[in-house]
């Protein structure tokens, strides 16, 4: 929630605003710079309600030379959605722009007599007036160090002092900064995605240290004044992950992209005839001990996670818990030295998925991570973390980042069947010729785009729509009803087709819309009994099915036909399937597909 940039280097407005647009994925609420031209005078500064594009309409079009700058997209905690508290916030000569929430602004306020000071109701602007408060002129960092030794909760601050041009600063607790040099510029952002233009390496700064940019370099120092060695993380992304690749929203070009993820993926892991996870076999080892498997993350990561429970108890005979981390962190579900905790996140940083993690490490579980962005926060606590490798998910609504999430499942749960000797080599043979039909698997609906699309349009209107299915089909459309809910506002629940009778049959009437899933042949007669009944009560039903069953419903339903695959890897034909109807229900609409309302991609405050 909320990105952050910081840039020293020739063309800093276009530059900065050209890194608020990739990070606007973080919150567009509103958005604002400060910039500054070589040695003159204190900045400028430029903020607005909305978007990048609006503010773009702001700032001055002869711009050429400005040459230090910070800036911020907004995803609102501490105040409304209003040009006062948009960021950059300003008190006497510090600048900043700030992500994460200072949970005692109230007290600082009151305890140092801010309020004079303070023209927003944002938190932010109550730390850049102490920081002022504490500035005599003379040394910058004292003064931040002193700073946030008072604050409670959580942040990172990029900071410009009027009396110090060319130069920023930085500090964060938690919120992610990461830093980026070139021969000629300093970038510091949010996160990696408004880096990868310049260069693809990169440190994460270090809570607890301040890093001093200026034109000629930059250093590191943790607070007793010491400098500190930074780690480089270095991806191998193409920059051309970061354009829309000739699609009209990214979400369409990140559905379209998932047959080389999953490609990419399987030729990381897999050898001939196993699953390498790398580590030197450690990780192989220790998938031997435990007795307890916890899988915790939030929103599309849970989804996967589901997928991941189901695989476990499958392959390696577990029983699994599966919490929402918002959740897990106050429960009191028992995770210990003997328990395998799975953390699964896109970006590595959404904050409740992170202290879930740490509350997992402080009782001694071995903690695993499946990550997409190299050097994240969670990446720093895990034990082992593996890879997605996806590249840049930019739209809001995950897609490519749920499918390659769940086939890392797909190699741990069966690495974990064979450690446990719980699968024989042959069915490890078996397994993985079935993911290696994936990718072809996911072309073939791919291809069908036209025929879902039709599909789509006649549900524009509505405004509820149902979703029912058994076992993997129920949970892969847990993750369809959330696809399409959070990009096209219509209501969309998915349910166990068994629990209908239990109540949520009585939402079905005339012409209700639903999408029933009957990928799984062991559940099939069971699963159409309970369409049947949805039926007969007027449901308008469109059935997600395997092509050999195609024919036999032809007659009686709108059908989209999926790959013959064995049924445990059905989910991804059918996820694409739901990922392409969201999507075009979404677009036909004329909503702003990439980015739904109140939404933010990274969701760094609890
Ligand atoms: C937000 C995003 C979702 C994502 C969830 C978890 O809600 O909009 O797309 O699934 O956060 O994010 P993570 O980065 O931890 O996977």
């Amino acid at each position: 929630m909320c990105g952050i940039i910081g840039f020293i280097g020739n063309d800093a407005l276009a530059n900065i605003l050209n890194g608020l647009e990739l990070l606007e994925y973080r919150g567009y609420d509103s958005a604002g710079l400060a910039v500054r031209r070589n040695d003159e005078g204190e900045s400028e500064i430029y903020k607005c309600q909305g978007r990048v594009s609006d503010l773009r309409k702001l700032v001055p079009s002869s711009n050429a030379d400005f040459n230090c700058g910070i800036g911020h997209t907004r995803w609102a905690t501490h105040g409304g959605v209003c040009d006062a508290n948009a960021h950059p916030h300003r008190v006497g000569k510090v600048t900043l722009v700030h992500n994460g929430i200072i949970e005692n602004y109230a007290d600082l306020k009151e305890e140092y007599e801010l309020e004079d000071y303070l023209v927003s109701e944002t938190d932010t602007e109550v730390v850049a007036a102490l920081l002022n408060k504490f500035y005599d002129g003379t040394n910058p960092k004292k003064a931040i160090k002193r700073t946030v030794k008072k604050l409670k909760g959580t942040y990172a601050f990029v900071i410009m002092f009027a009396d110090r041009p060319n130069t920023i600063y930085a500090v964060r607790n938690v919120s992610p900064i990461v830093v980026a040099t070139t021969e000629d510029n300093i970038i510091l952002s949010s996160d990696p995605a408004a880096l990868y233009k310049y260069t693809k390496e990169y440190f994460v700064l270090d809570e607890g240290t301040i890093l001093t940019a200026t034109k000629d370099g930059y250093t590191v120092e943790n607070f007793d004044e010491e400098p500190v060695d930074v780690k480089m993380t270095v991806v191998d992304w193409e920059v051309s992950s970061l354009d829309k690749g000739g699609f009209p929203y990214y979400m369409a070009k990140e559905i379209f992209e998932q047959p080389s993820c999953i490609r990419r993926i399987l030729s990381t892991y897999l050898t001939n005839d196993d699953i390498n996870l790398g580590f030197d076999g450690k990780l192989d080892e220790a998938l031997t001990r435990f007795n307890r498997i916890c899988i915790v993350a939030c929103g599309t990561a849970l989804h996967a996670g589901l997928v991941g429970a189901h695989l476990f108890k499958k392959w390696a005979g577990m029983n699994v818990d599966v919490e929402m981390a918002s959740e897990f962190i106050y429960s009191d579900t028992i995770v210990d030295e003997n328990t395998l905790f799975i953390a699964v996140s896109q970006s590595g940083e959404t904050i409740d998925t992170l202290e879930a993690m740490n509350k997992a490490k402080r009782a001694g579980a071995l903690c695993v991570a499946v990550l997409n962005v190299r050097g994240s926060s969670i990446s720093r606590v895990a034990d082992y973390t593996l890879y997605t490798d996806a590249g840049p998910e930019i739209a809001v609504a995950s897609t490519k980042a749920y499918t390659t999430q769940s086939l890392v499942f797909y190699l741990l749960a069966l690495k974990t069947g064979m450690v446990r000797n719980r699968l024989s080599k042959e069915d490890l043979a078996k397994a993985l010729s079935n993911l290696r039909l994936v990718p072809d698997a996911i072309s073939a609906v791919l291809e069908q785009k036209d025929s879902i699309h039709r599909l789509a349009k006649e549900v524009i209107t509505a405004s509820d729509l149902f979703m029912i299915g058994r076992g993997l089909d129920y949970v892969v459309l847990m993750e369809g009803a959330l696809k399409l809910k959070e990009i096209s506002y219509i209501h969309s629940e998915a349910y166990a087709s068994g629990e209908l009778k239990h109540g949520p049959i009585a939402l079905i009437s005339e012409n209700t819309p639903v999408i029933a899933a009957v990928t799984q042949e062991k559940l099939i007669s069971k699963a159409l009994s309970n369409v049947k009944e949805i039926k007969a009560r007027g449901a308008n039903v469109v059935l997600l099915a395997k092509n050999e069953f195609k024919n036999d419903f032809d007659s009686e339903y709108h059908v989209i036909g999926l790959p013959d695959l064995d049924d445990e890897y059905m989910t991804f034909p059918e996820i694409v399937a739901l990922q392409i109807y969201s999507y075009y229900v979404s677009a036909d609409k004329g909503l702003d597909v990439d980015k739904p309302r109140n939404l933010a991609k990274v969701v760094t405050v609890e």
